[in-house]
């Protein structure tokens, strides 16, 4: 049972404040975690409380989620049997009672939802994938490097959020990670040849003041090439375009680029850079409020490109059993602080499987070294997450953590490499 909850305000990968959340059960067994944090974030999340004190933090303080989960949260929680992690969720979305968990904070309810079942995995003794997935939570997820960071993640002009390598080649989860490495570094060679500057935005990739996405695709490309690899074959590519950020009056707005389309001339485009390039997977191709442009893109590349639905959905259950029913992306985003327990995060991986659909584990632009997602990807089995570039800590900190859970697995481990696109789109 749970003895202790205390929360306090640690620091994100972008310095802003966030909650951290500590549990302790009465047998001694201990759960950490920090809350994540997006930039690009869906209009229908679950609520992020802030104090929006503009004299502390620039208004992003969180004092108030924390002063939350020392108080009502921790009384509630108290003496409550962590491993019975759907009853502890419940009981928390019910003391918070509104929709969006805007009283207490998804914040404040995410970090003990996540401490509480670390605390659980601890006291059995059990790393927490096996202990959220059992004993076949083997599969080590195809990862998803966003090397190239435009959009609200940079200050250059590449309208484009996010450019990613994916090893659908790789053999195993460690090859995967070098492969990704040796591609990045000789994307910063190139860069720099070019006169390019190799700084880089909130997920760790390069940040060239390109304008295009066929610019960076063919950078993108080309490194791969140069680092002696397959474009497609060894290692595929991946977008979020993070099209809701651009989305203004029914119309696509390229600001680098200085063009706007409308949402067929936007599809149109995509639809030629899908076929132009090894492109394996594109996450929020089209804003969360184009739902006839999401189902006119899925009816036409859906069968041979994965279609990632991040904003859209807010890893929401019922949005996404709504997009499951009228044909909108084939694919979903799983970010736990999206709806802020654990079991309603499990909840959308479980739904997207059984529709056939695939599921990606995925980080926020802001992170922390918590590595829980890199255990949640492979307790659920879903074969892909998306947590960054190779570099800056808050991102290969949950590669790191899967390179140990694929040793610790030994022979039985799987590397999902390119089967885990199927069920997308065939
Ligand atoms: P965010 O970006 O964490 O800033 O929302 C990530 C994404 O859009 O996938
Ligand atoms: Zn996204």
């Amino acid at each position: 049972a749970v003895r202790k909850v205390t929360a306090r305000t640690v620091v994100d990968s972008r310095g802003n404040p966030t909650v951290e959340v500590d549990i302790v059960l009465a047998d001694g067994s201990r759960g950490r975690t920090a809350v994540p944090s997006g930039a690009s974030t869906g209009a229908r999340e679950a609520v992020e409380l802030r104090d929006g004190d503009p004299r502390r933090w620039h208004g992003r303080g969180v004092d108030r989620a924390v002063a939350h989960v020392n108080g009502e949260i921790a009384a509630t929680v108290r003496g409550r049997d962590a491993a019975d992690q759907e009853g502890l969720d419940a009981a928390l979305t019910a003391l918070d009672g509104t929709p969006g968990k805007a009283r207490l904070g998804a914040n404040a309810l995410l970090g003990v939802s996540l401490a509480a079942a670390k605390a659980a995995a601890a006291a059995r003794r059990q790393p927490l994938y096996r202990y959220l997935g059992g004993a076949g939570a083997r599969l080590l997820p195809l990862p998803m490097m966003n090397i190239v960071n435009g959009g609200a993640h940079a200050d250059n002009p590449l309208d484009y959020q996010e450019f990613m390598i994916a090893p659908v080649g790789a053999a195993t989860f460690a090859e995967a990670v070098r492969m990704g490495s040796e591609v990045f570094h000789t994307l910063r060679r190139d860069l720099l040849a070019a006169g390019h500057s190799t700084g880089v935005g909130d997920e760790g990739g390069f940040a060239p003041a390109l304008r295009t996405a066929e610019e960076a695709l063919d950078f993108v490309t080309a490194a791969v090439e140069r680092a002696g690899y397959r474009p497609g074959a060894d290692i595929g590519l991946v977008m979020d375009p993070a099209s809701s950020e651009f989305f203004r009056d029914g119309m696509y707005h390229y600001a680098g680029e200085g063009v706007r389309r409308t949402p067929s001339e936007h599809a149109d485009h995509l639809a030629r850079l899908i076929d132009a390039y090894p492109v394996v997977s594109v996450e929020d191709p089209m804003a969360e409020n184009d739902l006839d442009g999401w189902r006119e893109l899925t009816a036409r590349v859906g069968d041979r490109c994965q279609l990632t639905g991040d904003d859209v959905f807010c890893t929401n259950e019922a949005l996404l059993r709504e997009g499951i029913r009228t044909g909108v992306a084939n694919s979903v985003l799983v970010k736990v602080n999206q709806v802020g327990t654990l079991t309603e995060a499990l909840a959308a991986v479980t739904t997207a499987h059984r529709a056939g659909w695939t599921a990606v584990v995925s980080h926020r632009s802001g992170e922390t070294e918590d590595t829980t997602i890199a255990d949640l990807a492979v307790a659920t089995g879903c074969g892909q997450i998306k947590t960054g570039s190779l570099s800056r800590s808050d991102r290969t900190a949950k590669y790191n953590q899967l390179i140990r859970i694929e040793e610790e697995l030994g022979e039985a481990a799987r590397y999902a490499g390119r089967s885990a696109l199927r069920g997308a789109h065939g």
